[in-house]
């Protein structure tokens, strides 16, 4: 579903030359649950807006549903990204000039023939799973951190994508919310067999995961082990046997 070939990403400025990626090599199979940790500043971020195509690489090449990423003009990304994908930002990302029902719907309104009712209905529909239903008219500068972070993960389900990127998704959500966002990240997960990459600090989150991948300082390395035998004692939510 998803294949980075010896990525690399530098940041050049005046004064100095930043390598932040470093020959990323990775593999994900569609309906896989990856997280991917590691410390502030290691290329999480960096690494999930290349991957999703909403940044290029300097080097390497990014295939994502069969489609080579770096031979799309930035309209084919567009379109790619549309049809395909999903992305929750770190910082939310909504447009302060639209309210929460409109920020929901505004992908949708892009990319598909859907009437307009349509395309009210499902994001009512979705702001009613983040429990956002008596805010939908509020502007993202009306609303909590939390609730903005939900209206974002909303908008991330409304062209039901094939591949979802979540940047720390739970990262300002009490433990409730941060909950049931995680279990809406996992339905679709299981129920539409669609991807799901998520960036998280939080090793309960990762354990839930099929696979970990640990970035350093612009490396990644599959760790499993480590992290799952810190969490011995607390497994009771692992979902078993699934691939
Ligand atoms: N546009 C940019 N110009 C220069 N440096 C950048 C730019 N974007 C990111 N960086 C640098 O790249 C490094 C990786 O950033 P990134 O946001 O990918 O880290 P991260 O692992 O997501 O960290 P965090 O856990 O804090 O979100 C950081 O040192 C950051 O300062
Ligand atoms: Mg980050």
């Amino acid at each position: 579903m998803l294949e980075l070939i010896n990525i690399n990403k530098n940041y050049t400025s005046s004064e100095h030359s930043l390598h932040i990626l470093k020959n990323i090599n990775i593999k994900i199979e569609q309906g896989e649950f990856v997280a991917i940790m590691g410390p502030s500043g290691s290329g999480k971020s960096t690494l999930l807006g290349i991957a999703a195509g909403l940044d290029r690489a300097d080097t390497g090449d990014v295939i994502l549903d069969s489609v080579k990423m770096s031979s799309l003009s930035e309209d084919g990304l567009a379109k790619l990204r549309a049809e395909k994908v999903g992305f929750i930002f770190q910082n939310f990302q909504l447009v302060r000039t639209l309210n929460a029902i409109e920020n929901v719907s505004l992908p949708l309104i892009i990319s598909t023939k859907l009437s307009e009712k349509e395309i009210k209905e499902k994001a009512m529909n979705l702001l009613e799973k983040v429990s956002l239903e008596h805010r939908i008219s509020h502007f993202p500068s009306q609303l909590s951190g939390g609730e903005e972070q939900r209206v974002a993960i909303a908008r991330s389900f409304i062209n039901n994508p094939k591949i979802l990127f979540a940047d720390e998704p739970t990262g300002n959500l009490d433990s409730k919310n941060g909950n049931a966002v995680m279990d809406m990240l996992t339905s679709l997960n299981k129920q539409n067999n669609s991807t799901l990459i998520v960036v998280t600090h939080d090793p309960k989150i990762a354990f839930l995961a099929d696979r970990i991948l640990e970035m350093e300082n612009g490396e990644i390395r599959q760790r499993v082990g480590m992290i799952r035998s810190s969490l011995k004692t607390d497994n009771k939510s692992k979902k078993k046997g699934k691939k």
